[in-house]
């Protein structure tokens, strides 16, 4: 077991530290909220996310994870501190990193004070500092010089990046497709990685840029492999072909897999366009160009847009038309809507002159705070249905493929666009409900 620190309780922080503990270490976070510090000791998780409450109760109770607002008290006996604060993008794209350097000030700070109260002749006790947030190449190792002021030459540096999914963290966490530690020396990736040693998976130990760069490569990948899906969706539509289908015949290809091909109203969420466009500028600024990713951020674009086009092509102009929105989280399994192709979705309506009403299982409380009165919100899905002239389905949660035939009926025009690839299209067939979505075929 490992005394180990960790720096920020947001989503990637408390993940983090919760599923540390869970691995047997014993974890203090610091944060500047005082709310979320007080929450956490109480043995409840801030953030909305499947299993984080019951790891983070338990946790609590057995001793092995708490909170505080001070580095020095978190730091007090820490042999590994991990960073997990915000890197936010700047509005030419850049990443903030203001957070990233005052966290690594913080540590070096409190580090430095303990070295000081154990008096000069203590043999410095090595520590490790771990950057987990998303940080363009060359962040980590520009944290040196802060280190090398402070008088910390036993502090060594690594960068530890997060693969996690939201909605399914706690699992990426505990059951990861690989590890990857990035390290200046050897011995401090190699004692990261035992912090890891009852976790199944493969583990890479890098150089800091090359672990910086292999999580803007994955997430660009991934963020590439959706937008070429939403493109072959407006193909598709084009030759009568259904791209689910098509997607289905390409993902048994080994090369390619079915993973990340779900066309639809375009990819939201926190991580995906903050970290293409991150890296595009990282890229620009060294005289480069990453043509493939300019297309990936434009295509998403325009996405969330289909969605109203098809409404449109089914109803004629939206004026006065009331329409269902079914979800409002930018995925399912979650109750953000941080950049959520359903927001979106929801404007563009209001400004077209539709009465929205709108039903989501998570996310309406947050909604709220992004188009306040502008649209109406159900407390079920059958409750938005009643009466409205179409459906609108943007959110992927599965319990939507539940929702009974006869709530459909009790729309004035039984007519779904489906905008992710969620519901029965044959019990919509039969039930004589008009149906047309993203790269499908009409019936
Ligand atoms: C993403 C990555 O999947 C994680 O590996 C990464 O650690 C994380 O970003 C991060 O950088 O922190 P996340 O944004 O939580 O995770 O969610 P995803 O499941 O990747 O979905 C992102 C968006 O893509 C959602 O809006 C989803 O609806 C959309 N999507 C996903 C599609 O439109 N089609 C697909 O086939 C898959």
């Amino acid at each position: 077991m490992a005394r180990l620190c960790v720096v920020g309780t947001g989503y990637v922080g408390l993940v983090t530290g919760a599923c540390l503990a869970g691995l047997g270490h014993g974890v203090r976070c610091v944060d500047v909220d005082s709310r979320k510090v007080e929450a956490i000791n109480d043995g409840k998780s801030t953030i909305y996310e499947p299993g984080l409450g019951e790891l983070v109760k338990r946790m609590v109770r057995a001793g092995r994870l708490c909170a505080t607002t001070s580095y020095r008290e978190a730091l007090a006996d820490a042999d590994f501190t991990f960073i997990c604060v915000g890197t936010p993008s700047q509005a030419d794209g850049s990443t903030d990193l203001a957070y990233i350097c005052e966290a690594g000030a913080m540590v070096a700070d409190a580090l430095a004070q303990r070295q000081k109260s154990k008096g000069k002749t203590a043999q410095a006790r090595r520590h490790i500092l771990i950057v987990k947030s998303t940080v363009p190449p060359g962040t980590t190792e520009s944290l040196e010089p802060i280190l090398r002021e402070a008088g910390l030459p036993h502090v060594g540096l690594c960068m530890n990046p997060e693969f996690l999914r939201e909605g399914n963290a706690v699992y990426d966490f505990m059951k990861p497709d690989r590890i990857v530690v990035g390290a200046m020396e050897r011995k401090d990736a190699e004692a990261v990685m035992r912090l890891y040693s009852t976790v199944a998976a493969p583990k890479l130990k890098t150089d800091l840029r090359t672990a910086e760069m292999i999580k803007y490569a994955s997430n660009s990948f991934l963020a590439t492999k959706i937008s070429f899906a939403n493109e072959l969706a407006n193909m598709c539509e084009k030759f009568g072909v259904d791209v689910y289908d098509v997607a289905d015949g390409m993902g048994h290809d080994r090369r390619i897999g079915r993973a990340f091909l779900n066309a639809g109203a375009g990819f939201g969420g926190s991580c995906f366009k903050k970290d293409v466009s991150a890296l595009l500028h990282e890229v620009r600024h060294r005289g480069a160009e990453a043509r493939i990713l300019n297309a990936v951020l434009e295509i998403n674009e325009a996405q969330p847009y289909r969605v109203v086009e098809l409404l449109r092509e089914a109803l004629g102009p939206l004026t006065g038309a009331r329409i269902a929105l079914l979800g409002l989280a930018f995925k399912d399994n979650t109750d953000d809507v941080r950049d959520s192709a359903a927001i979106k979705v929801a404007r563009a309506l209001v400004d077209a002159g539709a009465n929205v009403i709108a039903y989501d299982p998570q996310a309406t409380a947050n909604a709220k705070k992004e188009l306040g009165p502008r649209i109406e919100y159900a407390a079920s899905a059958a409750e938005a249905l009643k009466g409205a002239d179409a459906c609108a389905l943007v959110t992927e949660w599965p319990q939507f493929a539940k929702i009974p035939m006869r709530a459909f009926r009790k729309m004035k025009r039984p007519l779904v666009i489906e905008g992710r690839n969620v519901l029965d299209k044959k019990a919509l067939k039969k039930a004589g409900i008009k149906y047309a979505g993203i790269g499908r075929k009409k019936f």
